[in-house]
């Protein structure tokens, strides 16, 4: 018989509130000087040119709409994964664990990007799944902004099944989660840059 693995207490509360409520965010899940190392290569990664103009539409589709999606992106490589995301990954397969143990979810893998608005850029109203897919099941964004202000703008604002909304301060070190198909979304313009780590937990397709 397999041995449970002693779960950490705060992904099994990610799990719990994800069951009953379907969204949540939480704090001081990545320890500081992991935080701290995220910020520093990622900043290095914008600055030196390193992500790419998001597209929307798939295929042959694909086009620039920065007033649709005015993000850029870098994807993140799993399998070999820069320093200082290694730890965060390591910690986002934990919690792919633990949403398998506790909710039967099959989470299979998980795939995401660093994304960066520049200012006075948004991604308007939206849904993670991609038409003809219901690999996407949560998803989870890990936001990279110091110091961030009310004055600065740039709340993910999720739409609630109830009809109701509610906005997530994009500060650094705050994680969002949400089940990706419940959960229609925007990005609102901010006036500074605003940094993520953004991914989908995915069932095997
Ligand atoms: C996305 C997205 C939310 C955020 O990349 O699909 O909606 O708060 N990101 O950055
Ligand atoms: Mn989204």
């Amino acid at each position: 018989m397999q041995a449970p693995i002693a779960a950490n207490p705060a992904l099994l509360a990610i799990a719990h509130t994800l069951a009953t409520t379907g969204w949540c965010q939480v704090t001081n899940l990545v320890p500081a000087d992991q935080l701290a190392a995220l910020i520093v290569e990622s900043t290095a990664a914008w600055q030196q040119g390193d992500l790419t103009e998001a597209r929307v539409g798939r295929g042959a589709h694909l086009q620039r709409r920065p007033e649709i999606r005015g993000d850029f992106v870098q994807w993140l490589d799993p399998h070999s994964p820069s320093p200082a995301q290694a730890p965060y990954l390591a910690l986002l397969d934990e919690l792919r664990v633990t949403l398998n143990q506790a909710l039967y979810l099959g989470l299979w893998e998980f795939e995401g990007h660093l994304a960066v608005y520049p200012p006075n850029t948004r991604y308007q109203r939206h849904n993670d799944r991609h038409h003809g897919s219901e690999a996407r099941t949560v998803t989870a964004v890990l936001y990279l902004n110091e110091g961030w202000e009310a004055a600065d703008g740039g709340e993910l604002r999720l739409f609630l099944p109830s009809g109701e909304t509610v906005e997530i301060t994009p500060q650094a070190g705050t994680l969002a989660c949400f089940v990706t198909a419940d959960y229609d979304h925007e990005v609102l313009p901010a006036r500074r840059s605003r940094m993520a780590i953004t991914g989908w937990f995915r069932l095997r397709e």
